[in-house]
């Protein structure tokens, strides 16, 4: 069965439009993102615009600054500095990746723990960690939507991530771990990856190597989640061979259309949390 990314984010967006029509009636201002992008990578751009798109699209606001690669970092440091500060503004995000030079870490420590709709900060990561969430990262945080829309308990279940990074493989994990599934983390370095693969009943790739889930590292009947978005020959192709891997999965993501819309989904909510988190603490 597929499981319907799409499907799941426009319902996901329909709600949250009601949740913000309900907090623009309460507060009188419309939640705000914004967004920062640094250099010229056209899947950057892409993801950006629709970000924008998808503010407007649930009645948020947003802001957007775009940068040449050339910009001094402490252009882009003081902009992020007078975001910080703003009280208009709920959530910045910084798209990833940066152009060569910049200082990713140091330009993330700019923002606030309650700006960070990303989730990507220490203190946004240590909460997860310690299974007391604020804000999840956005991609992790989509595929647990997915996983919940097919109505599977997921208590005492394997699950294999495939991947990890701190943006996506490592949350993952501890979401999965959180949920009380009994959770192994594959990279670059494992031995006997595909065996240990075989052992999920949830199997999440996120590697950015097309096509690298084949069909022999899937156990029968098993629930495979496809975060990956790689681009071959002009096509966008995931991390799962999708069309030999399908018949043997119990739930598959397709690609695209699975994953990929409820990412930017998750961050719009979390805008709008970190608003009513804004509000709340206002009042405090
Ligand atoms: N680049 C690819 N995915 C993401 C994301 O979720 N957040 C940011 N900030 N950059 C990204």
């Amino acid at each position: 069965m597929l499981i319907y990314g799409k499907e799941v984010s426009a319902n996901t967006r329909a709600a949250l439009a009601e949740d913000v029509k309900g907090f623009v009636g309460k507060y009188g201002r419309k939640p705000c993102l914004a967004v920062i992008i640094v250099g010229e990578d056209p899947a950057s751009q892409t993801y950006v615009r629709n970000k924008i798109k998808g503010c407007a699209e649930v009645g948020m606001a947003s802001l957007s600054y775009e940068y040449g690669a050339d910009t001094p970092q402490s252009e882009i440091a003081a902009k992020l500095k007078e975001l910080a500060a703003d009280p208009c503004v709920d959530g910045i995000l910084v798209q990833l990746p940066l152009p060569a030079g910049f200082d990713e870490k140091y330009l993330l420590s700019l923002i606030p723990d309650a700006k960070d709709v990303d989730g990507f900060s220490p203190t946004n990561m240590g909460l997860l960690a310690m299974n007391a969430p604020r804000t999840i990262s956005c991609t992790p945080f989509g595929v647990m939507k997915l996983l919940a829309s097919t109505g599977q308990p997921l208590a005492g279940k394997r699950a294999v991530v495939i991947g990890r990074s701190n943006t996506v493989g490592k949350p993952m994990a501890m979401l999965l771990l959180n949920a009380d599934c009994t959770v192994t983390v594959c990279h670059s370095k494992t031995e006997n990856l595909a065996a240990i693969a075989r052992e999920a009943d949830i199997l999440v790739a996120a590697i950015g190597k097309p096509k690298f889930v084949t069909a022999d590292m899937v156990k029968e009947g098993a629930t495979v989640i496809d975060v990956g978005i790689n681009r071959v020959d002009g096509k966008l192709v995931g991390d799962v061979d999708f069309e030999n891997v399908k018949d043997k999965a119990a739930y598959i993501t397709p690609v695209p259309g699975g994953v990929g819309p409820m990412t930017i989904t998750m961050l719009l909510c979390n805008t709008l949390q970190a608003a009513e988190n804004a509000e709340e603490s206002a009042k405090a």
